[in-house]
């Protein structure tokens, strides 16, 4: 099975393709199917091309992203990424012979226009890129449908309409969180249940329980911002650029740990629940900053403060987590989420599983694979193709959980 998968929730247009095939037992035959939420994945994933075009370098200017503008760039960047996703997959085919006079083709395109009335930007290229090329080999189409910033969802669902109605190819909706959990069976065939998994964004900052997969609960997440937005805004009021995450841990890793004398607050790092909450850091930042408001220049004040405000974060996300793979007697915890990118969380959260609890395997996905991509989606894709529907009935749902 081929699977082209389309991301655009957030700030990153991505587009991958995927082909999965059958597992063989040691006989040579196929292995018996799945149960649906087995904890072993009998396909193997071969992946074609995945292919991420970051805005960062747009949204660095205004430090932070502005729905409208981050759809508009989708808008652009959709069809050149398509191209370029099928071409490293040798999917892209010239079409040899012209049927746009035929009547059905002209009726085809009047529906396009119709699903793109909002979208001129990308209608004008897709339209082309459809006379151009070939459809390509591709049995299902995966799109991100929630959470995310909605403008920028309904680009990417109304892409995949498109595809999906000009092509005559299913679409599968997708859960952005599900698939920051998922993404970690592009390496693992098996994955032990129940697990718990942090998932750490700008978005989102959830613990969830995984029963298996398809069985999710929330349970835990953050009152008021997410991890990432919490570092975004301390960079900002910093006067670091945007994304604050990658600014804060590269400043950090130039403090020495034993001269580092700042202390923030850890919020509800002692609460029985596993909630969060990181307005009160970020709030905090800001009044040290302004009592020192004539350090704000000197280097060495902005590298103790990024140290202390990303070892505030994680020492919280560490605890809630271990607190919660502890009680929920789990086999496994999963880290997810553009967050998961920080190589201190990554090591501490592995030391202390290590020393605490250490029967408990601990996944982390390349770093490459932390932020969004469309790979992620497409796996996730996968494992939900009983879903698939026709382009009329998808629906982008900006507020979407997992887990319901
Ligand atoms: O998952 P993601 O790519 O997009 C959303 O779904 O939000 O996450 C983006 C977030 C941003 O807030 C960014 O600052 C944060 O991930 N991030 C990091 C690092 N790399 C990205 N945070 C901490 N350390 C990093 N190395
Ligand atoms: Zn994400």
């Amino acid at each position: 099975m081929r699977i082209l998968a389309i991301e655009t929730s957030c700030d990153d247009t991505g587009i991958a393709i995927l082909d999965v095939h059958p597992v063989k037992s040691a006989k040579g035959g196929v292995l018996p199917k799945a149960k649906q939420f087995d904890r072993v994945n009998r396909s193997k994933f071969n992946v074609l091309s995945n292919i991420v075009s970051s805005q960062i370098k747009i949204h660095k200017k205004y430090g932070g992203v502005f729905p409208m503008m981050a759809k508009r760039e989708h808008q652009k960047n959709l069809t050149p990424v398509l191209k370029e996703t099928l071409r490293k997959a040798k999917l892209l085919k010239k079409n040899q012979k012209s049927n746009m006079k035929s009547k059905k083709y002209i009726s085809k395109i009047r529906n396009i226009e119709n699903v793109l009335k909002k979208e001129e930007n990308l209608l004008y290229q897709l339209e082309k890129f459809l006379q151009d090329y070939e459809k390509p080999s591709v049995d299902l189409i995966a799109v991100t449908n929630g959470p995310g910033l909605e403008p920028c969802l309904w680009v990417g669902v109304n892409f995949a309409k498109v595809l999906s109605y000009f092509w005559n190819i299913s679409v599968v909706p997708v859960n952005h969180i599900e698939s920051h959990i998922l993404v970690n069976f592009l390496d693992n065939q098996k994955i032990e249940f129940p697990a718990i998994s942090l998932i750490v964004s700008g978005g989102h900052t959830q613990l969830i329980l995984v029963k298996g997969i398809g069985k999710y609960k929330i349970i835990g997440e953050t009152r008021d911002d997410a991890a990432g937005e919490c570092f975004d805004k301390c960079a900002k009021i910093l006067g670091l650029e945007y994304p604050g995450g990658p600014i804060i841990s590269k400043l950090a890793a130039k403090t020495d740990r034993r001269r580092a004398s700042i202390k923030l607050p850890r919020p509800m790092i002692n609460t029985k629940d596993y909630d969060f909450s990181f307005s009160g850091l970020k709030t905090a930042v800001l009044y040290k900053v302004r009592d020192q408001v004539l350090r704000i220049k000197d280097k060495g004040f902005i590298q103790q403060m990024c140290f202390e405000i990303q070892q505030a974060i994680v020492d919280v996300l560490i605890k809630k987590t271990i607190n919660a793979a502890k009680n929920y007697k789990v086999k496994t915890i999963i880290l997810g989420g553009g967050v998961s990118a920080n190589k201190e969380l990554r090591e501490q959260l592995k030391e202390k599983i290590e020393k605490d609890i250490p029967d408990t395997k601990c996944l982390i996905p390349d770093y490459a694979l932390s932020t969004d991509n469309a790979l992620m989606i497409a796996i996730t894709g996968y494992f939900n193709k009983s879903k698939k529907t026709t382009w009329e009935d998808i629906e982008a749902n900006a507020n979407l959980r997992i887990g319901k």
